[in-house]
This record gives C-alpha cells, structure tokens and sequence, in this order.
C-alpha cells in the first residue's frame, strides 16, 4: 500500500473499533485511535479536540459515542464529516443502527458531506452480552428486560469489523449502505437459552415492564444511559427490525456468524462462568 497516513479510528478502543484496529495493524496498515485515551484525545464532546485527530489521516471509522440513536447524534456528525472533508479527508465509513431515527438522519447527515461515504448499518451487537451492560444480570442467573417475543437478528461485532476493513482497504465500496445482521432471529429469551446451555447454567429470563427496568438500573447508570438502553427498547425492538439482511455476505462474500457459535465461543473464555 503507498498511501503511509493512518486510518483515524473513532471508538478504537471499544467493541468494533478495536478489532478493526488489530485487523489493520495485522496488515500493516497504520491507525490512530480516536478516543478519550487516543493521542492526540479525541472527545466528542470537545470539538476543538476532532482537528488534530483529523490531520494526515487518509479516511475515518466513525462510531458515535454513546449512541448514534441520541437526539442531537445526527447535527455532530454534520459537524464532524463536514470537518474531515474540509480537511481533505474524504473517504468516510460511519457505524449507524438500524430503525433509529436519529441514526438515519445521521447517515443523511454523512450523504450530504461530500465525503465518500459508506454507511455500516449494524443489528444489536451479540457482544452486548459480554463486553456490555447484559455481562452482570447473566452472572447473576437473571435477566429482566422490558422486551417480548420480537425477533432481532444479533450481529457479531468481528462480522462487523471483517466489514470495515473491507470497506476500507477494497474497492467498490464508496456510496454504498450495507445493512448488517446475524443469520437469524432470535428473540431475548432464545438469546439468553442459548448462552445458557453454552455456559452449561441455569439463566432466566424474565420480561418486565418499562417502569421496572427503568427503577432497577437508576442506581447503577447515569440518567442519560437509562434513558438511552429504555428508549432502544422502546423504540427499536417493536418488530420493526424483525428481518434478515443480506449485507454481510455482500461485503464479504460469506455467510455471517450464527449466534450458537458466538455463545459457544466466548462461554470458553468463561466471561459468563462464576
Ligand atoms: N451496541 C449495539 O448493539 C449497537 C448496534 C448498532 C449500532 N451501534 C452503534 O455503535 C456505536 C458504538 O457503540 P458501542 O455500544 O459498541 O460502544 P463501544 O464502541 O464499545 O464504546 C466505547 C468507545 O467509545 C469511546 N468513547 C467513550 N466516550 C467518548 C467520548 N466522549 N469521546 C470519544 N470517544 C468516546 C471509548 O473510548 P474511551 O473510553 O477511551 O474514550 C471506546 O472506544 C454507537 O454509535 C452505537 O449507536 C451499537
């Protein structure tokens, strides 16, 4: 490869952005993290900080954080893509949620840049139930979340960042949106069965009401988590999603991870094991 710039890696230190960056540097090729603890700091909520992460980078991965489904996402990634084109950093590839819409607009936001865009339109990470906030009701033996039978097609985040770099180190990818899921529906309660027999434990779920999940996580999130992981709830697991897509053998021409081999592989590491 002749072009030497790093790729600036927004989030390279969480759940996409840090197997991204490992699959790069695997290839050789240079990245600069793009996080609170990156050099130079990027933090969202310091615009004057996305500057110096912007400069002599030769393209971005762009995960919002904490959500791109947060009012307000959309006008900071206006502001952020139209940034990077000023300075000359054009080729764009934005994490996005699917049937949010402050995450369309976002991605609406990034079409209308002039960047060379790809959009990266993901379902629910099926690492949430390991390197999120699912991690300790699973070590508990319970999970109560206000959510019924809806089918959510989890996706592996190392589908996800086989996807980023191919999109960014391939051609033929510019202008494209690739909307990204596992190979099946499942709803929380089959997600939950699964990582249960995986484990080889006994782990129930229990569905409650909004009003429940909201009183039993105030006391460990702040408000505005609450109010975000209700709203996904809420908002996103009303059926609207309840489809597979094709986006993941598009890119990289392969069948995506089946949430089995997920729970059975990462039980091994024993995250879910007392
Ligand atoms: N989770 C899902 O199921 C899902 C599904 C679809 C789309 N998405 C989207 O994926 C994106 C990432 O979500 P995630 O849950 O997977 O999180 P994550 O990438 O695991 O989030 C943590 C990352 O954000 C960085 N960070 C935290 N605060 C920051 C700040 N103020 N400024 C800059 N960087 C900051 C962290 O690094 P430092 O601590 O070093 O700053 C870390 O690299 C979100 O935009 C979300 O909407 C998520």
């Amino acid at each position: 490869m002749t072009d030497t710039k790093p790729i600036l890696i927004l989030g390279g230190t969480g759940k996409t952005g840090r197997r991204l960056a490992e699959r790069l540097t695997a290839r050789g090729i240079p990245v600069r993290i793009g996080s609170r603890s990156g050099t130079p700091r990027f933090d969202w909520e310091a615009p004057a900080s996305w500057a110096p992460a912007l400069k002599d980078v030769s393209a971005v991965y762009i995960s919002y954080y904490p959500d791109i489904a947060v009012p307000g996402a959309a006008e900071v990634i206006d502001a952020f893509t139209r940034l990077a084109v000023a300075h000359s950093v054009r080729r764009l590839v934005l994490l996005s949620g699917r049937g949010e819409h402050e995450a369309q607009r976002a991605e609406e936001m990034l079409q209308a840049s002039g960047a060379d865009w790809t959009i990266l339109r993901c379902a629910w990470f099926s690492q949430n139930f390991s390197e999120g906030f699912l991690v300790e009701p699973l070590l508990a033996g319970e999970v109560a979340l206000p959510v019924g039978p809806v089918g959510e097609p989890f996706v592996d985040v190392d589908d996800i960042a086989d996807a980023a770099e191919a999109v960014l180190t391939g051609p033929g990818h510019v202008g494209q949106l690739y909307e990204l899921t596992g190979p099946r529906l499942l709803s929380f309660a089959d997600a939950v069965a699964e990582i249960a027999k995986a484990a080889g434990r006994d782990i129930r779920f229990v569905r409650i009401s909004h009003d429940e999940f909201t009183a039993a996580i105030a006391s460990h999130e702040p408000p505005e988590i609450v109010w975000l992981l209700d709203e996904l709830f809420t908002q996103v697991l009303d059926g609207r999603n309840e489809m597979l897509t094709d986006g993941v053998q598009r890119v990289l021409g392969r069948a995506p991870k089946d949430f089995s081999a997920y729970a059975t592989e990462t039980a091994a590491s024993r995250i879910w094991s007392n």
